[in-house]
């Protein structure tokens, strides 16, 4: 038996954040983002607008096209670092949007790999007879913890919802092999300090800003570099295959020269590399889904096409799958 994906869907927020807005905001230039990261614009929540209501709407949209009704749901997980709340969770949350009453539903964190890890957990889940169908969702609102005085890390992340409804598959498609890590000695590399129990909320914390996202963007760089590639090599030996045998490379959408230096190294052309950031931005738990989803809307994935998919984040966490498209 393996995991299957039935269907995808994502949902962005209309409001688009171009460099040149930026610009107006932070000392930055449209030249210097896009030639150190590669990204023009990307999409913000209006003020009100939450992480159920995208992540939602990517649900309702996966459903639709795995034609799954609500209420065949098992289990709902949505993999964020940006919920609704701190409880209850934003899974819930959907659970009740969706009316679907019979899911039980979680949310998980580990930052940009949440996706790679909720596909991950969905996939012991639906080991078990109980199980039959599973909906994931990686959701991040960026933007409510982005400090939008610090040049550093505002000009990065962008807001949107990846969805993917699994089923169980007796034949050749579906989830081949999947790997998650992490090392917690990285954690302060990148992390939002206050706001859970080590430093909860006060009037002091606000004012020293520590309800907002921090990060060393060189050592996380090194980092990425360094595990994209070697994840990538771990999976396909898992999976015997080469790098001639992927269909389609998503990758963690953070940086295009880190997207690109994974490219020369699997030889892989630009036409079987899922990329979104220019427009989109890092979204967190988002990126992988989303840039999934709007590959498949321009070059509809084959019957067959075996997709790696790689991401890493704060935590540090690490991960990746190879699944292998079609829902027969
Ligand atoms: N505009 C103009 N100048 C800037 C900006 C900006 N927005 N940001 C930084 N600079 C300046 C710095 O202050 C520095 O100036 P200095 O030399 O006078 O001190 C100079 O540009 C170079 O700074 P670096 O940090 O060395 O720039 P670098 O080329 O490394 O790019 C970046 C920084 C884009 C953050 C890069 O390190 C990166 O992408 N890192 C990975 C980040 C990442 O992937 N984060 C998320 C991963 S996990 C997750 O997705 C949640």
């Amino acid at each position: 038996m393996k995991a299957k994906a039935l269907g995808i869907g994502y949902c962005l927020p209309e409001r688009v954040l171009t460099n040149h807005d930026l610009e107006k905001m932070v000392e930055t230039s449209n030249e210097w983002i896009i030639e150190r990261t590669g990204i023009k614009e990307r999409r913000i929540v209006e003020p009100g607008q939450k992480n159920s209501d995208l992540s939602a709407e990517a649900a309702r949209r996966a459903l639709q096209d795995a034609k799954i009704d609500p209420l065949q749901l098992d289990l709902i997980i949505v993999a964020t670092a940006s919920p609704d709340m701190p409880f209850p969770s934003t899974a819930c949350i959907v659970q009740a949007m969706l009316g679907a009453k019979n899911a039980a539903a979680f949310d998980l964190e580990a930052g940009c790999t949440g996706f790679i890890y909720a596909l991950s957990v969905a996939e012991k889940f639906l080991l078990s007879p109980e199980y039959n169908h599973i909906l994931i969702i990686g959701c991040d609102i960026v933007s409510s913890v982005l400090d939008y005085t610090d040049r550093n890390t505002c000009i990065l992340f962008g807001d949107g919802a990846g969805a993917m409804v699994l089923g169980k598959s007796e034949g050749e498609n579906g989830l081949l092999c999947s790997s998650i890590g992490a090392d917690g000695t990285g954690g302060e590399l990148l992390c939002m300090p206050a706001g859970g129990s080590a430093i909860p909320a006060t009037i002091e914390s606000v004012e020293k800003r520590l309800h907002y996202l921090r990060m060393n963007g060189n050592e996380i760089f090194k980092f990425a570099t360094k595990i994209v590639s070697q994840i990538s090599s771990e999976l396909l030996s898992k999976a015997g295959m080469s790098y001639d045998d992927i269909d389609l490379f998503v990758p963690h959408q953070a940086n295009l020269r880190i997207i690109q230096s994974a490219m020369r190294r699997m030889k892989l052309p630009p036409e079987k590399v899922a990329i979104n950031l220019d427009v989109c931005g890092n979204i967190s738990a988002g990126s992988i889904p989303v840039a999934l989803g709007q590959f498949n809307e321009k070059t509809p994935l084959k019957n067959g096409a075996n997709i790696l998919m790689v991401a890493f984040g704060t935590g540090l966490t690490y991960g990746g799958a190879i699944l292998r498209w079609g829902r027969d």
